[in-house]
């Protein structure tokens, strides 16, 4: 006779790399990443809302991109940075990040819970593109749902922390002689 599965017979144990820290979890293998940041490491920053890769509620960068953790096992995600809404902060002073700065400025939020995914979702598309149009953020955004502010408030906010960036970085590339970021 074969002895029951017990319940350790079913368990990972994990070392998710999250906002610069290696975490190791038990968990099971079919837990998705947003399960596991919110209820064992408790990252709650990161919120739930559909579960089927539709909101972008649960928009994480995984290796610099934005990805649905709703979508992913943890177990995926093993051996990739992973950051969450809680990196944009200075982790020191707990001081908003420039792009929190400019959605709170903007009206870029009314309810707040689709506003970590947008965030997570811009940090990751201005690292990439810090060029970008305002066109450009209006097609990106449209990837995450919003009942509240009808978008224009969101796009103001990104569009108006890259233009800041991209002032701050040609300030910086004049003192030095350098045009890196230009
Ligand atoms: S909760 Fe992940 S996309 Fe909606
Ligand atoms: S601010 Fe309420 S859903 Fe976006």
């Amino acid at each position: 006779m074969t002895s029951p599965m017990t319940s350790s017979d079913n368990l990972l144990l994990l070392t998710l790399n999250v906002n610069g820290e290696e975490h190791e979890v038990i968990t099971e293998p079919r837990r998705t990443l947003v399960d596991v940041l919110r209820h064992d490491l408790r990252l709650t920053g990161t919120h739930v809302g559909c579960e089927h890769g539709i909101c972008g509620a649960c928009t994480v960068l995984v290796d610099d991109r934005p990805a649905r953790a709703c979508l992913m096992f943890a177990a995926q995600a093993e051996g990739a940075r992973i950051r969450t809404v809680e990196s944009l902060a200075d982790p020191a002073t707990g001081e908003l990040g420039d792009l929190q700065r400019s959605f709170t400025e903007h009206h870029g939020l009314q309810c707040g819970f689709c506003t970590p995914g947008f965030l997570m979702l811009a940090d990751g598309f201005l690292a990439e593109r810090p060029e970008a149009t305002k066109e450009e953020i209006r097609e990106v955004v449209a990837a995450n749902l919003c009942r509240c502010t009808g978008y224009q408030t969101i796009v103001e906010a990104i569009d108006s922390c890259a233009t800041a960036r991209r002032a701050a970085c040609a300030k910086t590339c004049t003192t030095i002689e350098e045009t890196a970021c230009s």
